[in-house]
């Protein structure tokens, strides 16, 4: 943004204190925009459900509302929270969806994957109970994400993921709803996986349409290949080596548009993009308070934490930029630490910066998934969410309170 520097952070901070959290409405359109734009020539019918839990800020997933997106949502908290927000397209997937809810959303033409026999249950009970009622249900599928050398892909090196239901497994649950009389008409394939390669949506697109073929399933409307895409690096991140949202939907639609089933069907397909929509959206600031150096080790403090920029404690180091009252020429190795009481509050780890003095700043980059809606009450009050375009600055969180607080508690 080209309005950052040292006195607009300034300003900033005497309207609303720090630290505070910078996003930008218009990467995060721009964002899914080009995701789009990457199926739409070859392919018309794609539906983006915006996958709520990577950050669900009310503002930006308004965002997502009017640009036609559905809401993923994979909760109670989250469903409500679209629901109250006037999703009408919602996608309800997560291992947990306890009968209430799961029954208010399929009255509600709620798109719900179901992930466990639990659910099946469910529905096919509440199916006796209707026999009038239309019940259209989704299901979520196992995928073997193992790739030629015989390695598993899945997210953290896991030899098997536990979401959704197995070939075996499905034998039983389509027998079981086909009698029911309740209609499957979406397949979901999401699978984490921790190199976010292109070739694992060709392993789990294949899967998903053996399994449409195995066992036809004539009424699937939503091809749900899931997210776990990569995207939306912040400057200063190297993608030049990373996939593009192109390289992936033309994985995807070289398979399924030379795939009969799929021609035939002409089923929506579905994508759940989070980080890759997400995580350049947002930017951190916080104030420098001090300089210090113990046993040849030097520390910055700022009234920041590591809580708000990464809750995962990943050991990458963000990219980052410092704004100081006065130009120094003179640069220090050191650690840039958090204003909890924790030894790991560590925000950045050995990063190089200039001479600091009280009041300077520093801006995080790169902070937009999996913070906000992971960062917990720890301490500190949770921080304001400004909203930055070339013209304008709107708050659309403010700082935590202390009445916020107790009034949760007796
Ligand atoms: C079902 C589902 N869809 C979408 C996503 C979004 O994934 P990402 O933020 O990696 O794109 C997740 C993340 O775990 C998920 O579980």
């Amino acid at each position: 943004m080209e309005q950052i520097d040292f006195s607009f952070l300034e300003e900033l901070a005497a309207k609303y204190g720090t630290p505070y959290y910078l996003m930008y409405p218009d990467v995060y359109e721009k964002n899914i925009g080009s995701f789009l734009s990457a199926f739409t020539p070859r392919y018309e019918n794609i539906i983006v459900g915006y996958s709520f839990k990577t950050n669900y800020v009310p503002y930006l997933c308004g965002i997502s509302l009017r640009m036609g997106c559905y809401a993923e949502v994979v909760s109670t908290m989250e469903y409500e929270l679209a629901r109250y927000l006037g999703f009408e397209h919602i996608i309800f997937n997560g291992p947990i969806k306890n009968k209430p809810i799961l029954i208010d959303a399929l009255k509600n033409g709620t798109i719900v994957n179901l992930d466990s026999l639990y659910e099946v249950d469910c529905v096919c009970e509440y199916k006796l109970s209707h026999p009038n009622d239309d019940v259209r249900i989704g299901l979520r599928v196992n995928i073997e994400l193992t790739d030629e050398m015989g390695s598993s892909r899945i997210q953290n090196g896991l030899r098997v993921g536990r979401f959704g239901f197995t070939l075996k497994m499905l034998e039983i649950v389509i027998r079981r709803l086909k009698q029911a009389d309740v209609n499957i008409i979406s397949i979901h394939g999401h699978t984490s996986s921790s190199d976010r390669a292109v070739s694992n949506y060709q392993i789990i697109v294949r899967q998903m349409l053996k399994i449409c073929k195995t066992f036809d399933l004539e009424d699937i409307e939503y091809f749900d290949i899931g997210g776990g895409f990569f995207g939306a690096a912040a400057k200063g991140i190297d993608a030049s080596h990373k996939p593009q949202y192109k390289d992936y939907a033309d994985a995807i639609l070289d398979i399924v548009l030379a795939d009969n089933w799929f021609i035939t069907h002409t089923p929506a397909v579905v994508i759940e993009p989070g980080v890759s929509v997400v995580a350049n959206v947002f930017s951190y600031v916080s104030k420098l308070y001090q300089s210090k150096r113990i046993a040849g080790q030097n520390f910055i403090t700022t009234d920041g934490t590591v809580f708000d920029v990464k809750p995962t404690m990943h050991s990458n180091n963000l990219p980052f930029t410092i704004y100081t009252q006065t130009e120094s020429t003179q640069l220090i190795i050191c650690d840039i630490v958090g204003s909890t009481c924790m030894e790991k509050d560590i925000i950045l780890k050995d990063v190089e910066v200039p001479k600091i003095q009280f009041g300077d700043y520093i801006l995080i980059d790169g902070v937009g998934a999996y913070t906000i809606t992971l960062t917990p009450t720890f301490i500190n009050y949770l921080s304001p969410i400004l909203s930055l375009t070339e013209n304008t600055v709107q708050q659309v969180r403010r700082r935590q309170t202390i009445n916020d607080i107790i009034s949760l508690y007796k």
